[in-house]
């Protein structure tokens, strides 16, 4: 029967073995458009990782450790930061360490003696080129003081801020310039105050006459003085 049944080219048995063949086709097509759709999805879940990828490389930041677009965003922010602002939160011991790097040239001890270049206590707020010392024709002749700014702007290139001279070595990083000037002012008798960190607008505009009081010419020393007298009565 069985036998008869499977040879069979009657309708019904074409019709059963249609079905069969239809769902086996189904069947394979379904997985096949399975198997693509997880593909797709997968390529859909890849997209964002292409985009940040080109995004670190654009912004010029390797995409090595991690570095997120805020980090990023930060470290592009750095240069913008005022001097002020740098030296408000400068440290002095780090700066002595920077200045490891000026020894070999210079002596920072009262009196100390002149090596390739001047001795270099009290010279924030000096006038620029005036201790005793051979300095290069342009130092000599540039005028002015040293204040912070220009201190800065030395430190960074020397040669960008006077022509031929003879000092070489260059502070690249901003925070290594306000260490070691915070550093030079403390080795300095009477240097001028430091800048008063200009705060943004939107304070000034919520109290208008407070700004004026708030800002001594010292701004981080004052609140400690404040506190020892404090104690002091107390
Ligand atoms: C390789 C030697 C050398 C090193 C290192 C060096 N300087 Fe100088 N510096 C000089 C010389 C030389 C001069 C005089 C420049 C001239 O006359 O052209 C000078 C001048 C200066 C002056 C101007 C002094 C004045 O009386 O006007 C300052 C400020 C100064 N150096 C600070 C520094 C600091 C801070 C460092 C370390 C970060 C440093 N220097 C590292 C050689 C050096």
């Amino acid at each position: 029967m069985c036998g008869v049944a499977g040879r069979s080219t009657n309708n019904k048995g074409n019709i059963v073995d249609g079905y069969k063949v239809n769902k086996l086709a189904g069947s394979i097509i379904l997985a096949v458009l399975i198997i693509m759709g997880i593909k797709e999805v997968n390529n859909a879940l890849n997209i964002p990782d292409k985009i940040e990828r080109q995004a670190y490389i654009i912004e010029g930041v390797e995409p090595e450790g991690g570095v997120t677009a805020e980090a990023a965003a930060v470290v592009e922010a750095v240069p913008v930061e005022s001097l002020a602002m740098r030296l408000a939160s400068a440290d002095a011991v780090a700066g002595a360490k920077v200045f490891k790097k000026c020894t070999q040239c210079h002596t920072i001890d009262q009196g100390g003696r002149n090596l390739q270049g001047p001795n270099l206590y009290n010279i924030i707020g000096a006038a620029i080129g005036g201790q005793d010392f051979k300095y290069s024709k342009n130092v000599a002749a540039k005028g002015g003081i040293w204040d912070y700014e220009a201190m800065d702007t030395w430190l960074k290139k020397p040669s960008a801020f006077i022509k031929r001279t003879k000092m070489v070595l260059s502070l690249r990083k901003d925070k290594d310039r306000a260490n070691v000037i915070l550093f030079l002012r403390q080795n300095a008798d009477n240097p001028p105050p430091l800048p008063v960190v200009d705060i943004a607008p939107v304070i000034d505009e919520a109290a208008p006459e407070n700004a004026p009081a708030a800002a001594p010419e010292v701004p981080t020393e004052a609140p400690v003085e404040a506190e020892a007298e404090v104690e002091a009565t107390s």
